[in-house]
């Protein structure tokens, strides 16, 4: 079993394709001569699934909207900003063709496009080029080993939020002194396991969590650097449960107990006082709630400063929005040159968590249509991925686009996109204007790179879905589609 799962891991398809489009890395001409955020009517709305697109990419070329490509000209370039794009009204990803890709793995299954994995890693990264800085990659938003790998490449560090995601970093070859530990409740096992591989700082959230520390790396006889995540009480004005940045939220500590923290850390042979941080929420499409959230840090690291606690490491979370809809979140760039502004006089080197922004718009999951429905005035696309293969719009309402692999111009519907999964809540997309679909038509859920597989589960036993990721003309199985077997896998058949 485990030898068939290692080959289909390592499974190599190489697409031969006659034509090239450019690379996904590409600039393309079109986009690069519109700045950031315009919104654009397009010249070809055959499909009409949305009216307005924003040609949105940063100036560095960081993919926001996957949504362009069907209200530009097909076979447009500008599709490759994401990896996705229509090459005669087929669904790309990048030189792969998402048809033959599902026919080779089945679906569901997550399709990434590493072109742009890459770039939307090195345009964050080097945004913050004129400050001394680490990304560390929030590994909560997708976990796949081989994506980690990908960041670790481009020089990435790694947030880390337990102690799987420490196992999955050093599996990828992260350097444990790039690693930080963020997270409310860490376990002593943990704990240990992080000391053991010396990472370079525990976020730290609480009293109680700072004296476990201690006797866990006196135990050990280890020295923990210790940040202390701190809550600015920032509104990121977000979706609620995503906000963590408030007085009410169970992260962080009030900034007015940060100093008698910091001074028990300073009595302790076993806790070295590194950094100070904060994470105000995800999915933040504002610069405000940032600029807010740092100068408080800043006044706050001052402060410590004249009392004699010098910090080293200013860690300002993760958070930054994409666009799954009609969001304008502002591009890494802006939000790069916002922080700068304010941490430039400060002696400390920044750490940045980002997720989302970085693999959000990477990737797509292909489903299947397996029928069309009507209950009276209401139609329903009914696919063979659910919420337990894509939670987000179930568990926040969340939208993602919805694209056809293949443009049949047989005209629009109004329905509902749903799973099989036996449960209302179970749908992608609900009264969404799409293109009439027919059995076996495959559909692409845009945007769905960032807490996608991560939150995939196995509810009504439903094995989870492959994750395929693309470079050029090569595609690669990186997770092999579940079988019935791993559904039970560490079940006892026999009761006491
Ligand atoms: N750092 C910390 C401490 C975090 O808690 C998070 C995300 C990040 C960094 C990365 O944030 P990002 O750059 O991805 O916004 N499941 C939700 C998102 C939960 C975010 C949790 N924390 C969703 O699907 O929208």
């Amino acid at each position: 079993m485990r030898g068939a799962a290692t080959q289909a891991m390592s499974d190599v398809v190489e697409e031969r394709q006659q034509r090239r489009c450019p690379p996904a890395a590409a600039p393309l001409r079109a986009a690069a001569r519109r700045p950031a955020g315009i919104v654009a009517r397009s010249s070809h709305t055959a499909l009409g699934i949305a009216r307005r697109s924003r040609l949105a990419s940063g100036p560095g070329g960081l993919q926001q909207n996957a949504n362009l490509f069907l209200r530009e000209p097909l076979e447009s370039a500008a599709a490759s900003m994401n990896g996705f794009w229509y090459r005669k009204k087929r669904l790309y990803c990048e030189q792969v063709s998402v048809a033959k890709a599902a026919g080779t793995v089945g679906t569901p299954f997550y399709l990434y496009s590493q072109a742009a994995l890459e770039r939307n890693f090195q345009v964050f990264d080097s945004s913050f080029r004129e400050i001394p800085h680490l990304t560390c990659y929030a590994i909560k938003a997708n976990s796949n080993i081989a994506i980690l790998r990908v960041f670790r490449s481009l020089g990435a560090g790694f947030d880390i939020v337990s102690g799987g995601e420490l196992f999955r970093a050093l599996k990828a070859g992260a350097d444990p002194q790039k690693i930080v530990f963020s997270g409310v409740g860490k376990a002593q096992e943990e704990i240990d396991l992080a000391l053991k591989h010396r990472i370079l700082l525990f976020n730290v959230e609480s009293a109680a969590e700072m004296k476990m520390l201690e006797e866990r790396a006196r135990s050990v006889r280890k020295v923990a650097q210790v940040s202390l995540r701190v809550n600015p009480d920032v509104d990121p004005r977000t979706h609620p449960y995503i906000a963590t940045g408030l007085r009410q939220h169970k992260f962080g500590v009030p900034m007015e107990d940060a100093a008698e923290l910091y001074r028990i850390a300073s009595r302790s042979r076993h806790l070295r006082i590194g950094g100070i941080g904060c994470h105000i929420g995800s999915q933040i499409t504002r610069l405000e709630p940032f600029v807010d959230a740092v100068k408080k840090l800043k006044g706050l690291v001052a402060a410590l400063s004249a009392s004699g606690i010098h910090i080293r490491h200013l860690d300002l979370g993760g958070g930054l929005g994409i666009s799954y809809n009609d969001e304008d979140p502002p591009p890494p760039e802006a939000y790069a040159k916002a922080i700068c502004e304010i941490v430039k006089d400060m002696e400390c080197t920044v750490l940045l968590e980002p997720g989302r922004v970085i693999v959000g718009s990477a990737a797509i999951l292909v489903t299947r249509v397996l029928l069309t429905k009507q209950n009276g005035s209401k139609n329903f696309i009914v696919v063979d991925a659910g919420m337990n293969d894509l939670l987000r719009p179930s568990l926040y309402g969340s939208y993602h686009a919805i694209q056809p692999e293949r443009v049949n111009g047989r005209g629009l519907w109004k329905a509902d996109v749903v799973g099989p999964v036996c449960e209302s809540g179970d749908f992608l997309a609900r009264d969404r204007e799409i293109q009439i679909p027919k059995k076996g038509d495959l559909l692409a859920v845009m945007n769905a790179g960032a807490y996608g597989m991560v939150l995939a589960s196995n509810y009504n036993s439903r094995p989870r879905a492959a994750e395929v990721i693309v470079k050029e003309r090569r595609m690669k199985v990186i997770r092999r589609r579940e079988g019935f077997i791993d559904l039970v896998r560490g079940e006892a058949v026999n009761p006491l």
